[in-house]
């Protein structure tokens, strides 16, 4: 039987934080054992931003090895550039004749840059999700694996392969649905300044590729409170994102221990702080030190980028030619 196919990518705008990783790299490192995997980097999408040149190519040079670093394999994952594989800016500018300025603009994500960024409030921003569309679609996928701050793009991207499917009469492209690395609810990992996800422009992240030292210190500086008086007192929100980054890198009788003097009112912020910052060390130093290596591998890098580009540009032109078929686009010669 057929692989299922999978596609996600991520803007090179900064290091990869926790919550890059437990949203999204930790099921493309599990997914490329059973379904046929597209992972790329989305450099287009951080044009939003305006980087310099140089930030831009230090940006996915630095995606890329910690893609592989954590262990995304080239021979069992296409990883490629999303600009290496011009057929998708293609299959985007078809799907913007039918993308509406309404839909576009109610989008969340839309409207939360735009008010935080009135002075560049872009086309390119306000297509963002058609762009991620012709991403997913152009390989036909039918899972993609990002964190709970995505869902609303995929619904987009459903949408706009619903719509052409409508329109052209056909069933091109199946509708893509999220996925989850144990099959629950999307991630938000939560950043550790009292509320909001974390994340790389919220600049509360801690980075796979970060100085131990610093984590410890980022840790150590997370936001609590006096602690509870009253026994079983529900969680703040500040305390609950202590637990819940706990509950992802720690044991679970180690979260158990410290839930249970938290019930007690004998919970001591510090010790589980300490206790965290371990934890998340001991999963990020390895990682860290894979990046190290692998950045200074230069010519292996560009090996992977190439041999992803060709695997992707392959299935990608295979879709496009489908497409302008379907639209009446053809050469007359
Ligand atoms: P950021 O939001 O830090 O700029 P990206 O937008 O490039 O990062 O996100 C890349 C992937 O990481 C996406 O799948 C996104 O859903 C996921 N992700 C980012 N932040 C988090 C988070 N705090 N919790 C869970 N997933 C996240
Ligand atoms: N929008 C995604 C983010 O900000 C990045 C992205 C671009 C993406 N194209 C994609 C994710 C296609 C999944 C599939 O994180």
């Amino acid at each position: 039987m057929k692989r299922p196919i999978v596609v996600s990518g991520i803007r090179p705008t900064g290091y990869l934080h926790l919550g890059n990783y437990f949203g999204a790299v930790r099921s493309f490192v599990k997914m490329q054992e059973s379904y046929n995997c597209y992972f790329f980097i989305a450099d287009l999408h951080s044009l939003t931003t305006h980087p310099t040149p140089d930030n831009l190519q230090a940006g996915v040079k630095q995606v890329l090895s910690e893609y592989l670093a954590c262990g995304i394999d080239p021979e069992k994952a296409t990883i490629f550039i999303q600009s290496d594989v011009p057929e998708v800016t293609e299959l985007y500018t078809f799907l913007n004749m039918n993308a509406y300025l309404g839909e576009l603009e109610r989008t969340t994500s839309f409207k939360e840059k735009a008010r935080q960024n009135p002075e560049n409030v872009n086309a390119g921003l306000l297509t963002y999700p058609v762009l991620m569309a012709a991403d997913i679609i152009i390989h036909k996928a039918q899972f993609v694996p990002v964190g709970k701050d995505q869902e609303q793009n995929l619904e987009m991207a459903r949408k706009f392969a619903g719509r052409f499917n409508r329109m052209y009469n056909c069933e091109l492209f199946p509708l893509p649905q999220p996925f989850t690395f144990d099959g629950g609810d999307m991630i938000k990992v939560p950043g550790l300044d009292g509320s909001g996800k974390m994340g790389k422009s919220e600049g509360n992240g801690i980075f796979l590729y970060e100085d131990p030292k610093e984590i410890r210190k980022k840790v150590m500086r997370a936001v609590t409170d006096a602690g509870p008086t009253i026994m079983n007192s529900p969680k703040p929100e500040p305390i609950e994102n202590l637990f819940t980054l706990m509950k992802i890198v720690s044991d679970p009788d180690i979260v158990q221990k410290f839930d249970e003097a938290y019930a007690r009112c004998e919970i001591r912020y510090g010790d589980m702080k300490k206790q965290l910052a371990e934890d998340i060390v001991n999963f990020t130093a390895p990682i860290r030190e894979r990046i190290l290596d692998i950045l200074k591998d230069e010519e292996y890098m560009a090996r992977v980028a190439k041999t992803g580009a060709e695997k992707a540009r392959e299935s990608a032109q295979a879709t496009l030619k489908e497409v302008k078929q379907l639209i009446g686009v053809k050469r007359l010669f």
